[in-house]
């Protein structure tokens, strides 16, 4: 969810303005593809690396985050989506932490679609914290053990990653899980991606042919249209 910052820039408005609005686009979003049968969707809200930004815009996104987490779930809850929080947990504040985890539990038995929010999360955390928890129970590092040990062990691998801001970066987030996902980048900033931005990325995805490292003849042309963005 790239490019709430530049949106708030552009307006001559601070940077926190575009965050508020980037809630609102993450609320539609999560609607619409409740609507289009999207089954998990994993968004980025705030990295490792986010940390080092200035202080007042950190402590302005923690406390949007706290304050969406009660003002959103009660939707969330009345509209099936079941929500996880991906990431380091330590070093998050009382109130954060606590909210976190009050919206979990409230929306556990929740099933039309997940939503993983990845907060505090970096791709080389969850790579090394997997690794570190086989090696703490004794076991080899295999690529099976490996996936039931990551942070996203609950879902599969996405089938799209979506990258709005005219960024064409991963920027530390699913390293190990995007191995074989389809990408697509949209100048959109975030707070401007609606629904016809999110159809039109279905739409690319649909097109493509996933090999999964076989030939074309071997898969037979045939799209593979199950989507975990
Ligand atoms: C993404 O928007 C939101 C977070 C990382 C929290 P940015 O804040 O990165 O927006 P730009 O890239 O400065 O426009
Ligand atoms: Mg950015």
């Amino acid at each position: 969810m790239d490019g709430n910052g530049r949106w708030a820039s552009k307006r001559f408005l601070p940077r926190i303005a575009g965050h508020k609005k980037g809630v609102d686009a993450l609320r539609r979003c999560v609607k619409t593809c409740g609507q289009r049968g999207v089954g998990v969707l994993t968004v980025f809200a705030f990295s490792s690396e986010n940390w080092n930004r200035p202080a007042d815009e950190v402590s302005g996104l923690m406390d949007l985050f706290a304050m969406a987490l009660v003002r959103e779930v009660p939707q969330l809850q009345a509209d099936g989506v079941q929500l996880h929080f991906v990431g380091e947990r330590s070093g998050l504040s009382q109130k954060v932490a606590h909210g976190i985890e009050q919206a979990e539990l409230a929306t556990a038995s929740n099933s039309r679609l997940i939503l993983n929010i990845c907060f505090n999360y970096g791709g080389r955390w969850d790579i090394i914290q997997a690794a570190s928890k086989l090696a703490a129970q004794g076991r080899s590092i295999t690529e099976r053990a490996m996936n039931e040990v990551m942070a996203l062990a609950h879902v599969a691998d996405p089938d799209l990653v979506i990258r709005t801001g005219a960024e064409q970066r991963i920027s530390n987030f699913l390293l190990w899980q995007t191995a074989y996902s389809e990408f697509h980048f949209s100048d959109k900033l975030w707070p401007e991606f609606d629904e016809e931005a999110l159809d039109f990325a279905i739409a690319d995805f649909s097109r493509r042919e996933r090999r999964f490292g076989k030939t074309s003849d071997q898969v037979g042309g045939q799209p593979d249209n199950a989507i975990r963005i």
